[in-house]
């Protein structure tokens, strides 16, 4: 008895642990703190879950262990930042690995006759975490550039999609009363496994990060559907908070992207449009500016707004960034960092890179806190962003990208962007803001520009 006590408790302490550490991923400053109480809730979890009395062989269980720790630990230690969404989206595919084979023995367990109630928590980890594991596949390859991150569509695609859905499902329905149909059951996790392709072929790259959250939900539920089908609470649990959480961030990034949660899921949006779509910008001239001239600006401002981007990451400059803001507040000017929802590749990228670098917490600004102070300041410092700074948001109605919030850079006295070159960010489109009279141009990688400026500040 006292070995199920222990393992309640430990499931009681990890439920209460998962909850904080969700709660202190919302704030940058407990991040931190956050992943460490939900990484010790899911290490109570293990052991409470090894001290259960069912369990005859402990063999197979250490091989898995060690197996788990052989892929986590590299896939944690030397996946670099710029990565980060590829290897979240292979976590959530060896998370769907686990719960559908769960679910595929659990079947075979029950000698293919599981109860009513237990053959519906099945099916419901089989078909969600299957379709999970090749639409996390997918994923990672569109992210990774070996499956082409342009949306393949074809006609009829949305119908053939909710045809195979629907048979999948009525399979599905059709083993909760019927259970002992074991090539039903196979065909089942067959059939989610082509659901999962052919449900991310035609989303485009750039909407990656939003399909990487939603199977993350999926495979919250197919996680909780196993524990209600094997009996463990700890799953139904964390199952439950990974599903819910994962789904909310789908629809807060897709907003954040002003695209509707439908759209993303169906409308084949995500190509790179061909190069130069948006505002015909021949004929208009960019202002370069070099090392010296961009540091006596910086150095001689009262507010320097820097915004960082998807560069930002590319160039691992948040170090350099953080010595360059040093320097200016040393001479007794004021930085500020302006986050966009949507920067980078990930929901809090550049807070990551940034808290990584020890900038403080207290100087990073949402859009909404920020928007109205870049008029007041002296220099906007854009560092490797551009879809997230681009003002045919707010003024080009034929834009693709018109309507998503963005940051209003162009309203300072001097914008200085640091990028290697014209090339479009993400989203393919034109970016009128370089062409802007009080836009210059800091061409060459970030990080080396920044060096630059650093050494020259030194010498003011
Ligand atoms: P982007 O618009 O993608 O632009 C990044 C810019 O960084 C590029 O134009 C690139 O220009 C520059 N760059 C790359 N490497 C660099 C380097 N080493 N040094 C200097 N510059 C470098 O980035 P953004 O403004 O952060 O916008 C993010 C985009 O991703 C948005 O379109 C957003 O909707 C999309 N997206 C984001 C998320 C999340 S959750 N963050 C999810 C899905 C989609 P050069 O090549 O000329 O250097």
């Amino acid at each position: 008895m006292i070995r199920e006590y222990i393992t309640w408790a430990t499931y009681l302490a990890a439920s209460v642990l998962f909850i904080l550490g969700l709660r202190s991923l919302t704030k940058p400053d407990k991040a931190q703190r956050g992943m460490q109480q939900a990484a010790l809730g899911m290490l109570l979890a293990i052991i409470g879950t090894l001290l259960v009395r069912e369990i005859v062989d402990y063999r197979w269980i250490l091989g898995g262990l060690a197996l788990g720790t052989l892929i986590g630990y590299p896939l944690g230690m030397f996946v670099p930042m710029t990565a980060m969404p590829q290897r979240i989206a292979v976590s959530h595919m060896f998370g769907a690995l686990a719960a559908t084979l769960v679910g595929v023995a659990e079947y075979h367990i029950q000698g293919g006759r599981p109860p009513a109630a237990m053959m519906g928590a099945l099916g419901f980890e089989v078909l969600f975490g299957a379709l999970t594991i090749t639409g996390s596949f997918m994923a990672f390859g569109k992210l990774q550039g070996f499956v082409t991150g342009t949306p393949v569509t074809y006609r009829g695609q949305n119908a053939i999609n909710l045809v195979l859905f629907a048979a999948t499902f009525g399979i599905f329905v059709f083993l909760i009363f019927q259970p002992y149909h074991p090539y039903l059951f196979l065909a089942m996790v067959a059939l989610s496994l082509l659901l999962g392709v052919l449900m991310v072929l035609p989303i485009g790259g750039a909407d990656m990060p939003v399909v990487v959250s939603l199977l993350n939900s999926y495979a919250g539920l197919a996680s909780a559907a196993t524990g209600f089908a094997i009996g463990n609470s700890v799953l139904i649990i964390c199952g439950a908070l990974d599903g819910a959480s994962g789904f909310l961030l789908s629809v807060l990034m897709s907003k954040a992207m002003n695209r509707s949660f439908a759209n993303v899921l169906f409308g084949a949006f995500g190509t790179p449009p061909a190069a130069g779509s948006g505002k015909d910008v021949s004929g208009l001239t960019v202002r370069t500016i070099n090392a010296e001239d961009a540091a006596v600006q910086i150095a001689y401002a009262r507010l320097v707004i820097v915004v960082p981007g998807y560069g930002m990451a590319v160039a691992q400059c948040q170090h350099v960034v953080r010595e360059l803001a040093a320097l200016v507040e040393k001479r007794g000017g004021e930085v500020k960092y302006a986050i966009h929802p949507v920067a980078g590749r990930m929901p809090g990228h550049m807070n990551v890179l940034l808290a990584e670098a020890n900038v403080p917490y207290d100087r990073l600004y949402d859009l909404d806190e920020i928007n109205d102070e870049f008029e007041r300041a002296d220099v906007a410092l854009v560092i490797g962003a551009n879809d997230v700074v681009n003002p045919a948001a707010r003024n080009d109605p034929s834009s693709p990208i018109f309507g998503m919030p963005i940051l209003n850079v162009d309203k300072a006295h001097q914008v200085i962007v640091l990028k290697r070159s014209m090339a479009a960010g993400y989203s393919g489109v034109e970016n009128e803001l370089f062409y802007e009279p009080n836009t210059s141009m800091l061409f060459g990688d970030a990080k080396e520009s920044i060096q630059n400026l650093v050494t020259q500040i030194k010498t003011l």
